[in-house]
């Protein structure tokens, strides 16, 4: 199949969360298989070092104002990759916002890029499947549709007719909601929804791909299965469950060509289930990094975007208690929001023995975090899939999880006699606060501790497995689009 991904983060080019190694993950995978694989994303500013070898020139209109732009075209680790290289909308070093704000043209940043991805698919004749992931690429579903019934009208031959879209949520709480106000100017449908007092006016990306996508999944059964009702919808149950015949659930993958610490370039000393002597030189060596005294106590990790998503708002208060309690050592990587930010940087004032914050986004850090670590703390709220908590099983760091969505889905929650990790259910700090006196008690029975991460590192969530259900769900796509015509 040829299939063109419209995203706005991979692996490797541009990456703030999950949804980059996903798309990668996904495009490697699919390529390994005998598939033809582009990627259209933005040229940010992070990305004008990336040689080209081809370009475009493309034009759009947009609510009657015409733009102009390039896109450049090379190939990265054997997949198609174009560039949309617009200086006023992209080259900015980081992609969606400045560091506390989202930019306020993204409407239209991400309408234009869309726009764009369409008319130049238009001219390639070269996709059997178009496949945006996020609220980035979801205009694109109604311009791809808006674009078929023109040609269609007009009995007009185009390289699009019969080409479906299939949209891929990877976080349904990010949805691009913004005032109907924008609505003529990026030439996108209005979203009438009923609110309690009434009925309000608002565009809404996600919800446009929810209408016009010909097929739709997110990335885990379990998070599928919670988004066809509220809360966890935020405010789109109606459409998802409008569109349940046509909605899956596929979980990602773990990319272990990247993730595999018998090979990982990023950490000071490669182990495997068999031979764990470097796992405990992993762990001495974050220590010294982080100026924390050589304990043989349990290190907890985690490494994320520091949003309430991932579940700080009762991670901190329980962190508070087991540091004021226990011999715990805990390292915890990520930027995001600035309350939460300080609160952290607070815990490494209070316990500076035992607590220590990185902020910033740095990726060996990651790597190194994740092999160091003996359990990896994942209290989110929501979790569409997960990808820290599989690179955790993979690295023998027991991942400590809030059973929802996809960590529910990854993860066997100790005393089950096959568990992976440690689960509890309640988003509240007193749960968080149980599951860590298990993990606790489980690290003093080191026995019983490293049988289970024994069969941690034994999992296998291949993208191969994925890649396969996805293209079984683009040929559904394909006969689909094809019955319409
Ligand atoms: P999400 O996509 O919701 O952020 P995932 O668990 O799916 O959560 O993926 C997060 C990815 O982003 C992982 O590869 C993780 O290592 C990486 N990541 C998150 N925060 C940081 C950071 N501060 N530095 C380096 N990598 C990070
Ligand atoms: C999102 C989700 C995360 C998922 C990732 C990749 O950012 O928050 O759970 O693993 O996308 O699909």
């Amino acid at each position: 199949m040829r299939i063109l991904f419209i995203c706005s983060e991979y692996e490797g080019l541009i990456k703030t969360g999950g949804l980059a190694d996903a798309c990668r993950g996904l495009a490697s995978s699919l390529l390994a298989a005998g598939h033809q694989v582009s990627v259209i994303l933005p040229r940010y500013g992070a990305l004008y070092n990336v040689a080209t070898e081809a370009e475009t020139s493309v034009f759009v209109e947009l609510g009657g104002q015409q733009y102009g732009c390039a896109v450049r075209s090379t190939k990265l680790h054997g997949v198609a990759l174009h560039l949309v290289e617009h200086h006023d909308f992209f080259a900015r070093e980081r992609p969606y916002d400045d560091g506390q704000h989202g930019y306020a043209d993204n409407p239209l940043r991400f309408a234009f890029f869309c726009k764009v991805a369409i008319a130049w698919a238009a001219r390639q004749q070269a996709f059997d499947v178009l496949h945006g992931h996020d609220w980035q690429s979801a205009p694109a579903a109604f311009y791809l549709h808006q674009h078929q019934q023109h040609n269609q009208r007009l009995h007009s031959p185009h390289s699009l007719v019969g080409v479906p879209f299939v949209f891929t949520i990877h976080n349904g709480a990010y949805q691009q909601q913004c005032d109907a106000g924008w609505a003529p100017q990026l030439g996108l449908p209005i979203h009438q929804q009923a609110a309690q007092d009434g009925y309000y006016h608002e565009l809404n990306f996600l919800q446009i791909a929810l209408q016009y996508a010909t097929k739709i999944n997110t990335v885990s059964q379990g998070y599928r299965d919670e988004l066809l009702s509220e809360p966890a919808a935020n405010g789109l149950a109606g459409w998802y469950q409008q569109r349940q015949l046509d909605f899956s659930g596929i979980l990602n993958g773990c990319d272990y060509q990247l993730w595999d610490p018998a090979t990982d370039q990023s950490i000071s000393a490669n182990y495997n289930a068999g031979d764990l002597t470097g796992k405990a030189t992993c762990k001495r060596q974050l220590q010294q990094q982080c100026q924390l005294t050589q304990s043989n106590g349990p290190l907890l990790v985690a490494v994320s975007r520091v949003t309430g998503q991932k579940g700080y708002d009762i991670l901190i208060p329980a962190l508070k208690h087991v540091l004021s309690h226990y011999p715990v050592q805990v390292v915890i990587v990520g930027s995001g929001e600035a309350s939460y930010c300080q609160q952290l940087h607070q815990l490494t004032v209070v316990f500076p023995d035992k607590f220590r914050f990185i902020e910033g986004f740095n990726e060996q850090l990651a790597h190194q975090v994740e092999a160091a670590g003996d359990f990896f703390l994942m209290p989110s709220l929501f979790e569409p899939c997960g990808l820290n908590q599989l690179y955790s099983l993979r690295y023998g760091t027991l991942p400590l999880v809030r059973l929802t969505g996809g960590l529910k889905d990854t993860v066997v929650p100790w005393p089950n006699n096959m568990a992976t990790g440690i689960g509890f259910a309640e988003p509240n700090t007193e749960a968080l606060l149980e599951a860590l006196r298990q993990a606790l008690t489980l690290y003093q029975d080191q026995p019983a501790y490293k049988k289970i991460q024994q069969r941690a590192m034994s999992q296998s969530f291949s993208w191969s497995d994925a890649s396969e259900q996805y293209l079984a769900l683009y040929q559904q796509a394909v006969d689909a689009a094809a019955a319409t015509l």
